[in-house]
């Protein structure tokens, strides 16, 4: 109920203000030493919120009890566990980004390690809780959301420090899905942003690591392009870098280079696919017709396919458009 809600969030400002106060602090030189090897200062991480969660047991816990906290309302907020003598910290010695909803309120935290040998997964996040709802949560929302309007452009990127790093290389377009596939949910808050103020339809730019859960990523925004309404497009650094690493080596124009360097997400997809084969060899492309043949012929507009199937025939090398044609309108037959 909303006064429940109420609550978690008074709870979560709490945490993210007493976690950016510790940031300062003697114990936190790891997580400085962080921000500032990713190309951050002082005031980007100010910015943002970035905080520190100390390697103590239950120090946020006391720290919000005294504050007037339940110890059931900090468990609820995902914030503590239960712990054998009381509430004992989610996040401890790590590095903590608040993530807030579209309207500013924080409703939940994303948190990375610092040491590799340090225990657990490299980024912790809050769990499901009424506030925070994974499958609808993106990172940097409430920072994006008029320039996602006014460029009728979202870039969405894997990352906490991907995100701050766009914005602080002009790409203030830039959202983050928080350690969990893009799908409906988060369709469903872009759509709303992109098509409210657009008579065309608005774009929504990926870009991925290219590393095998970057790519995976890739094939799962394929696998529901034809739900987004929006037009979909992809943007991969060669080098696979992501755009925090990109700025850090090459700047901040590089980042903006990269967003311009997009690429339709079927062109993308038939190119990746059809690049793994060798196409010095007559054996070769045909293999690779078939491979991506049923990307073409999963098209559902028309004249798109057929753009597309004489492209896949020149990338392909001028195998032979007659063939390329006919191999992906017999299966776009089959498909419908
Ligand atoms: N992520 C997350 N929760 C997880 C896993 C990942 O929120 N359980 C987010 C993080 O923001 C992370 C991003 O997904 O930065 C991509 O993960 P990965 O590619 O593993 O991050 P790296 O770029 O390798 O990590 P970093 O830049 O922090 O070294
Ligand atoms: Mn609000
Ligand atoms: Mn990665
Ligand atoms: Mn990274
Ligand atoms: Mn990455």
């Amino acid at each position: 109920e909303q006064g429940e809600r109420t609550r978690l969030i008074e709870a979560h400002r709490a945490a993210a203000e007493y976690y950016a106060e510790l940031l300062g602090g003697p114990e936190a030189g790891p997580g400085r030493r962080f921000l500032s090897e990713r190309g951050f200062e002082r005031v980007d991480a100010e910015h943002f919120g970035v905080g520190f969660a100390p390697p103590d047991w239950d120090r946020l816990a006391r720290h919000l009890m005294g504050r007037g906290f339940t110890a059931a309302e900090l468990i609820k907020a995902g914030i503590a566990k239960e712990g054998r003598r009381g509430p004992i910290d989610r996040f401890r010695a790590r590095l903590v980004w608040p993530i807030r909803d579209i309207t500013g309120d924080v409703i939940g935290f994303g948190a990375r390690k610092l040491l590799d040998n340090d225990e657990g997964p490299k980024y912790l996040n809050t769990p499901e809780t009424p506030l925070y709802k994974k499958s609808e949560v993106l990172y940097g929302i409430d920072l994006a959301k008029r320039e996602i309007s006014k460029r009728s452009q979202a870039v969405v990127v894997e990352g906490y420090t991907d995100v701050m790093a766009c914005h602080l290389a002009g790409v203030p377009t830039a959202v983050a899905t928080c350690g969990t596939s893009f799908g409906e949910g988060h369709i469903k808050i872009l759509r709303r942003l992109l098509l409210d103020q657009a008579e065309f339809r608005g774009e929504v730019v990926f870009t991925f690591d290219g590393d095998p859960a970057g790519q995976k990523a890739a094939l799962r925004a394929f696998a529901e392009e034809q739900k987004f309404v929006t037009q979909t497009f992809v943007a991969v650094q060669p080098d696979g870098l992501d755009p925090c690493d990109l700025r850090i080596k090459h700047g901040d124009a590089a980042v903006r280079d990269l967003v311009a360097s997009r690429e339709p997400l079927f062109a993308f997809a038939i190119r990746s696919t059809i690049s793994r084969y060798d196409l010095a060899t007559n054996e070769g492309k045909l293999a690779a017709l078939d491979a991506a043949a049923p990307i073409v012929a999963s098209i559902k507009d028309r004249a798109l396919r057929q753009m597309y199937a004489i492209d896949l025939d020149r990338w392909l090398g001028f195998l032979n458009e007659q063939l390329v044609i006919g191999r992906i309108t017999e299966m776009a037959g089959q498909a419908a």
